[in-house]
């Protein structure tokens, strides 16, 4: 193997201490910053992410509130949840956990969220302000984590060619609008590929920073990545593996093995991109807290 490991969870861990940092800080003048999380219903992976969540604020030296409603609730009560949130000045950053049940629609809980809590800047507003470049946007948690490993590791953007494999509203867009903003961690020329792309492989070959947010196993090899280039592995995927006691393998949606004899620098599956998640969502919780104060 060749390719210098970008490790998220060391990454992670320092952003989580600069957070703690300016929170103690914050907490000095008599603002703690407060997170609401809503989980609507029993899903086992989700309950897991809003307890790592709700864990994390506490160690941050955040607010904490889990908000459990039973997976039949109504959509009407989901957002009068939403309207009290809103409203709690105790609370500067609100989530609602997805997938909500399916009788729920999605894009009316996102636009119900107050933008100025809106931590992960799902809500039309935020998107417009990532568009535009503003900097009180909420980044969405993936994407700015992406930004902030390419930055901490000295991966240059500046004038790269960044391919990105997956268009979706969570990874792909927003990852696009972050890497050609101006500035550090931006500058770059951007490629959006999805699953119509033509000749996904020779794109994918052209890039400087491959970003890989399809979320099928292992999909891109070795010949799809320039040598040197730095490859960022956002999927993570489950593959049977009978000779495993658990009977299954964590993968991500690239092939690590060989890929990381010819990348530069690669993300692994797990401990790459996957920590950095909370961290940002702590760190847009500060900022969300940070603006308020500032009358922002
Ligand atoms: N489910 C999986 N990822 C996310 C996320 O980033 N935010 C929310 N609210 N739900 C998710």
């Amino acid at each position: 193997m060749s390719a210098t490991i970008i490790d998220g969870v060391a990454i992670a861990k320092t952003i989580r201490a600069e957070v703690a940092e300016q929170v103690a800080a914050l907490s000095a003048h008599g603002i703690v910053p407060g997170l609401a999380v809503i989980l609507v219903g029993e899903d086992p992976a989700s309950s897991i992410y809003v307890r790592s969540k709700g864990k994390a604020c506490k160690e941050a030296g955040m607010h904490s509130e889990t908000i459990i409603l039973p997976a039949d609730t109504t959509e009407a009560d989901l957002l009068a949840t939403i309207d009290r949130v809103n409203a709690d000045p105790l609370i500067h950053g609100l989530l609602v956990q997805l997938p909500v049940p399916a009788h729920i629609d999605t894009d009316k809980v996102l636009r119900r969220i107050d933008p100025a809590k809106d931590v992960d800047g799902f809500h039309p507003v935020n998107v417009g302000k990532l568009v535009l470049g503003d900097p009180t946007a909420f980044k969405p948690a993936t994407p700015a984590g992406i930004q902030q490993m390419l930055l901490r590791s000295g991966v240059e953007t500046r004038g790269a060619h960044a391919v990105i494999v997956g268009r979706s509203t969570i990874v792909g867009r927003p990852m696009a609008n972050l890497l050609i903003q101006s500035g550090p961690g931006g500058d770059a020329t951007v490629t959006v590929t999805h699953s119509r792309t033509r000749d996904l492989a020779g794109m994918c070959r052209s890039a400087d920073i491959l970003v890989v947010a399809i979320g099928r196993a292992e999909m891109i090899g070795a010949d799809a990545v320039k040598p040197g280039a730095t490859v960022i592995d956002v999927g993570i995927n489950r593959v049977d593996d009978a000779s495993l006691p658990k009977g299954y393998r964590v993968c991500g949606d690239v092939a690590f093995d060989e890929v990381s004899k010819v990348a530069g620098a690669i993300t692994p599956v797990p401990g790459g991109v996957g920590p950095m998640t909370i961290a940002m969502l702590l760190s847009n919780t500060l900022q969300a807290a940070t603006l308020r104060q500032q009358g922002r």
